[in-house]
């Protein structure tokens, strides 16, 4: 393989030669993680010319009901009007640009500034300027702007609402067809009724890394038995000393090695990536205590599916959002080395409150500020943007798994249970949005 440097001058060489791809290589640049330009031009082609996850409809169930979001860097309004059409509106005043709507959800007839308290409807346009007409307002000539900008595009599949800047974007549907939307649609089957309502208020949290080491980690199934070793010997310890794993999927160390041997993961030309394994020990889910929940989704979309819809899966779907266990995440790039994560648990509708307290719980385990195992996650993205500082040796090797996965007649490419097949997936993704203009960063 190449074993070529690049310069450090980000100005004198192309986005394409941060990421070294031949028939058995793939290497990517530490520079693609931590360059300061290199993260205002994913902003610029990736974050604004893509679908990004603002909301799961369940938020903005009622007229008037609002939630604050981010694309990319940019911080937008998702509202609900009362005549339930759905608006994204960049949060910025027109006035001096205060961001307008402070608060992470709520329902409300107008926004108000807090600045000068200009005034704007739930579809953004300002409907009221305070002191408009006093005698050192504003004259005859002036101009009065619409409101707020609203994001080009907005679609809602199956309850998930993205937004994209660009008007031109391809549709939503065909943006997630494939593994991705198949995915959504077996999480969404966990429930007998198709639907699920996110819980309470989401876990957000912060780390000094990098958005992209998040991106990959969520179907990285290469890292969870060294990683998580601590989490894999304490769900052994309870297991054994308790005889009960509640509903966690992974139940004790051996099964858990089983398990992620199992299933497959694909890419997708889109970026996204899929990582999913059928029920460990699927017959024995009849005879266990929510038997009845499983007969009745058995009957609803059979066997063979139900096997894979009551395994394990997650989704990264390019570039802002993930599904992994009973939970929406949603993470939002900062800086170069500075990553917000929003994590939203939610129920799925139509099942018993014990059968919804048992996979919270089991949530609870893994996530969140007392989890035992996603802050494992969290210090490696440290450690790895801590790594990149050394810089002599500046690739980082993607390339497990290429040489047995294989292309499939969607257009995806199909990996074994660890293979890294996900993450060239996300990076080819990448350097097509980030060179798509064909010139060099500048
Ligand atoms: S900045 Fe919003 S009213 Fe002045
Ligand atoms: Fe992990």
């Amino acid at each position: 393989m190449k074993t070529q440097t690049i310069s450090w001058r980000v100005d004198e060489y192309p986005v394409d030669a941060l990421i070294q791809e031949g028939p058995a290589t793939f290497r990517v640049s530490g520079r693609a993680y931590s360059d300061q330009r290199i993260f205002e031009l994913e902003q610029e082609r990736i974050f604004q010319k893509t679908w990004n996850f603002v909301a799961h409809e369940s938020e903005v169930a009622k007229p008037g009901d609002f939630k604050t979001a981010h694309i990319g860097t940019q911080p937008v309004i998702v509202t609900r009007g009362q005549d339930m059409a759905l608006s994204v509106l960049l949060n910025r005043c027109v006035h001096r640009g205060a961001v307008v709507c402070r608060e992470r959800s709520g329902n409300t007839r107008a926004f108000v500034c807090p600045y000068h308290a200009w005034t704007y409807a739930t579809d953004g346009r300002l409907t009221g300027i305070t002191g408009r007409d006093d005698p050192n307002g504003y004259g005859p000539d002036f101009v009065q702007p619409q409101g707020m900008q609203r994001v080009a595009r907005v679609e809602n599949y199956r309850g998930f609402i993205f937004a994209c800047m660009d008007p031109g974007v391809v549709p939503l549907e065909q943006y997630l067809a494939g593994g991705a939307a198949q995915l959504l649609e077996r999480k969404l089957q966990q429930s007998p009724v198709g639907k699920i309502r996110l819980t309470g208020r989401p876990f957000v949290g912060t780390y000094e890394g990098n958005w992209k080491f998040q991106a990959e980690n969520i179907v990285d199934g290469y890292h969870f038995m060294y990683t998580h070793k601590a989490f894999v010997n304490l769900q052994q310890k309870y297991g054994d000393s308790t005889g009960d794993f509640g509903v966690h999927k992974g139940d004790n160390a051996a099964k858990m090695r089983l398990l992620r041997a199992r299933g497959n993961v694909l890419g997708s030309r889109f970026g996204h990536g899929i990582n999913q394994k059928p029920a460990a020990e699927f017959e024995q889910l009849f005879e266990g205590p929510h038997s009845e929940y499983y007969n009745q989704l058995s009957e609803k979309y059979g066997r063979d599916e139900l096997e894979w819809i009551a395994g394990v899966g997650a989704a990264c779907i390019f570039p802002n959002f993930g599904l992994i266990h009973n939970q929406l995440r949603v993470w939002r790039p900062i800086g170069p080395a500075m990553t917000e994560v929003t994590v939203y648990p939610y129920a799925l509708e139509g099942v018993s409150d014990e059968y919804n307290a048992g996979m919270l719980r089991s949530h609870e385990r893994f996530y969140g500020p007392a989890g035992y195992g996603a802050v494992d996650d969290i210090e490696v993205f440290a450690l790895n943007q801590q790594g990149l500082s050394a810089t002599q040796n500046d690739w980082l090797i993607l390339e497990r798994g290429m040489h047995n996965e294989k292309p499939l007649e969607n257009g995806e490419i199909e990996g074994l249970p660890s293979s890294e097949t996900v993450h060239r997936a996300f990076w080819r993704s990448w350097r097509d949005l980030m060179t798509a203009q064909g010139r060099a960063v500048q």
